[in-house]
């Protein structure tokens, strides 16, 4: 029997991650947020004093760099050359390096075969901004999460707040989210969009077991 493929996409605080990680939890596959790998490369051009929408800096970069997976019970750990940098990719510069990171075609290039080869070895609920309609276009379920940007900016704000992150403000949360959202929908690679065949949940108004139980709901359905 072949590998089960959930892809859940959407924008930034859609609440994909939550998400996702409930259901894999509930499926007993294995997670893989693919937004990681390439707030990793973003980790590492800002380091670097790369500008993370120089092309050809960060292409070059991305030619020399080791990104690697695992699983922590139900947890993602990154590894970027080898160190954990699961902690330190949540900060809103790294965010947005990312969204600048994830519009260059040899960035994606080299993580989407990441994610697929990861797909090929093993069942997993993967999330991101292509996955239904690009790294995973044959995954048997398909969901697109949505919510007002201002629902989106509040609930990210607060995992910045209990993270201890308190330099920035929920106005400037919510520009970032709304940069990061055009930029993403108007790449001309992969960009975020609904894939036809995917569900769409809006879940301004919805808990994250609500989201969980509508999409186990889907999964348990389309079995029988
Ligand atoms: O968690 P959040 O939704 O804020 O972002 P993320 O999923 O960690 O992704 C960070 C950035 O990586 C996004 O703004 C996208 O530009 C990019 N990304 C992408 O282009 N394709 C993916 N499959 C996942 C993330």
């Amino acid at each position: 029997m072949g590998n089960i493929q959930v892809a859940i996409d959407g924008p930034a605080g859609a609440g994909k991650s939550t998400i996702a990680k409930l259901v894999s939890r509930r499926m007993g596959i294995i997670y893989i947020d693919t937004g990681a790998m390439y707030r990793a490369v973003a980790l590492k051009a800002i380091r670097q004093g790369i500008n993370t929408q120089d092309r050809e800096r960060v292409s070059q970069m991305v030619n020399n760099i080791d990104i690697k997976i695992e699983h922590a019970g139900n947890e993602q750990v990154i590894y970027l050359d080898g160190e954990d940098v699961s902690g330190k990719i949540r900060i809103p510069e790294v965010s947005v390096g990312a969204s600048n990171v994830a519009s260059i075609p040899e960035v994606r290039l080299k993580m989407v075969d990441l994610q697929r080869k990861i797909a090929r070895s093993s069942s997993v609920v993967m999330d991101g901004r292509d996955i239904g309609t690009y790294v995973l276009p044959d995954a048997k379920y398909k969901f697109f999460l949505t919510a007002s940007v201002e629902e989106r900016a509040k609930r990210r704000y607060q995992e910045l707040v209990e993270k201890g992150i308190t330099n920035i403000s929920l106005e400037e949360v919510k520009k970032d989210i709304e940069y990061r959202d055009m930029n993403d929908a108007s790449r001309e690679l992969a960009p975020l969009v609904k894939a036809k065949d995917a569900i769409e949940i809006d879940t301004t108004c919805l808990t994250a077991e609500e989201v969980a139980d509508k999409i186990m709901v889907h999964i348990g359905e389309s079995k029988c």
